[in-house]
């Protein structure tokens, strides 16, 4: 079947009131379903216990909840969330991906102060385009606590056709286990990185915290999460990579997977058996399902572990969460392999300003520059708005970077043909990537690596635009 024809989605439909009719929305076991993000939603940000399958945890989370709520809009439309903060600290959200109004973006202490213990913020935007997001805190190291949910943005005219839709969350997991995210913070500011951790798909260095677990949709591979659907069905697997420092392979244990869209922008599909997804990014695929249990594996990538959850049509046995998988190491699709479609190419052209970022290190601190300079102390890019923008992404240091640009959605450029749309693009030593972008939204945006522990000590900048 074409995924670009005409068809509707068959047994789907998640309508402004957030009704999942036919029960085709695969819930987090026991938890809630969809919420749509409309007036009277709350996002409580709390401190609690919270079980992840092999044993729980005190850590902080949206409503004791993890991940965090599966939050629902639709395209054209607007989101509305009130953040109440219970935590001891304070905190904001960012919603990752949305091109919405600069006041929105949560970034702290650029668009926002955090919002103060006991106090609470209203979250309140248009939502122009369809796809699959997430959201955060984005105050220091909460996000590696539980402090993340999805966003989805229904598509009023969706083109895919597929049966049923899974959310599929990945994260690392070390908080109330090995200690909390500012400990390992302090770990590496004192002894730098694991040196271990190392994969040749991501040109050496593969992390520098060894996390404990690896969750998908919040809970560990010996209690693992089961994903229902039926034989035969498409599914549309929409994956987001919420880890600190981990990028994943990923993989369904006998079925082959067709990606369609990438940080949620549309791409020409591409069929493989297992794709990477770098910290913030977002994957859809489709898959058609076969009659039985079959293992969905998140390979923590160059760190000897897995993240791990059951996609079961039929009854029988689960496979164990040590299951071999040949599908992680058939085709993988990376980055490289997208093209954006018609509907979202950014016609080319020649860029009104050119900007280059170097990503870089200062030994022997643990330390992350761009353009050689570590947060707060940045350089600040100005553009105007209207202007085409090109920024050229080098990376100069030894390790890859998931970078992040707030507000936009850029197109990469390679050397012949066109490249994805992303708003999150792991970038390996050595390697350098072209990426367009149109300056239509102003305001002031963060850049950053979204390795968190690389944002929080140094690759971290703004791209502002001129008043
Ligand atoms: Cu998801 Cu500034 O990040
Ligand atoms: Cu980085």
């Amino acid at each position: 079947m074409d995924p670009s024809s005409p068809i509707r989605r068959r047994g789907l439909l998640v309508g402004a009131a957030g009704a999942a009719a036919g029960g085709a929305v695969s819930r987090w076991a026991g938890r809630a379903g969809p919420v749509t993000a409309g007036p009277g939603t709350i996002l409580r940000a709390q401190t609690g216990p919270v079980g992840i399958g092999a044993r729980t945890v005190a850590t902080w989370s949206y409503g004791g909840e993890l991940p965090g709520p599966q939050l629902r809009a639709v395209a054209g439309g607007r989101a509305h969330v009130r953040l109440v903060n219970d935590l001891p600290a304070g905190t904001t959200v960012h919603w990752h991906g949305i091109r919405l109004e600069n006041a929105m973006d949560g970034a702290p202490h650029v668009t926002q102060h955090p919002v103060p213990p006991g106090s609470s913020f209203d979250y309140d935007f248009a939502v122009p385009d369809p796809g699959t997001y997430f959201f955060h805190s984005h105050v220091g190291t909460q996000l590696d606590r539980g402090l993340y949910g999805t966003l989805v943005v229904e598509d009023p005219t969706e083109p895919l056709a597929y049966d049923a839709e899974i959310l599929v969350v990945l994260d690392d997991w070390l908080d109330g286990v090995t200690g909390t995210p500012d400990d390992a913070l302090a770990h590496l500011d004192h002894a730098g990185g694991d040196r271990l951790l190392s994969s040749p798909i991501l040109g050496g260095h593969a992390g520098d915290v060894a996390h404990p677990y690896h969750l998908v949709n919040g809970r560990t591979p010996d209690a693992p999460v089961t994903l229902a659907a039926r034989p035969g069905q498409r599914v549309r697997l929409r994956i987001v990579n919420a880890a600190a420092d981990t990028a994943y392979r990923v993989a369904l244990g006998g079925h082959r997977l067709r990606v369609t869209h990438s940080d949620g922008f549309p791409v020409e599909p591409v069929t493989g058996d297992a794709l990477l997804i770098g910290m913030g990014e977002r994957y859809d695929a489709l898959v058609t399902v076969g009659d039985g249990a079959f293992p969905l594996v998140a390979l923590a990538e160059g760190k000897n572990a897995r993240g791990f959850a059951v996609l079961r049509t039929a009854a029988g046995a689960a496979p164990p969460p040590t299951v071999s998988v040949p599908q992680l190491n058939g085709r993988l699709i990376t980055v490289a392999d997208l093209r954006a479609t018609d509907a979202v190419h950014l016609p080319p052209g020649p860029p009104d300003r050119t900007v280059t970022l170097s990503l870089g290190e200062r030994p022997p601190g643990y330390v992350w520059t761009l353009n050689g300079r570590a947060h707060p102390d940045v350089s600040r890019t100005e553009v105007h708005a209207g202007q085409r923008v090109r920024l050229v992404l080098v990376n100069d240091s030894s390790m890859f970077h998931p970078m992040h640009l707030h507000g936009h959605t850029f197109q990469i450029r390679p050397a012949a043909g066109r490249g994805a749309r992303k708003d999150t693009l792991i970038i390996r030593p050595l390697e350098r990537f072209t990426v367009d972008l149109v300056a239509d939204n102003p305001g002031e945006w963060m850049v950053h690596c979204h390795n968190l522990f690389h944002g929080e000590r140094g690759m971290m900048s703004v791209l502002g635009y001129a008043s």
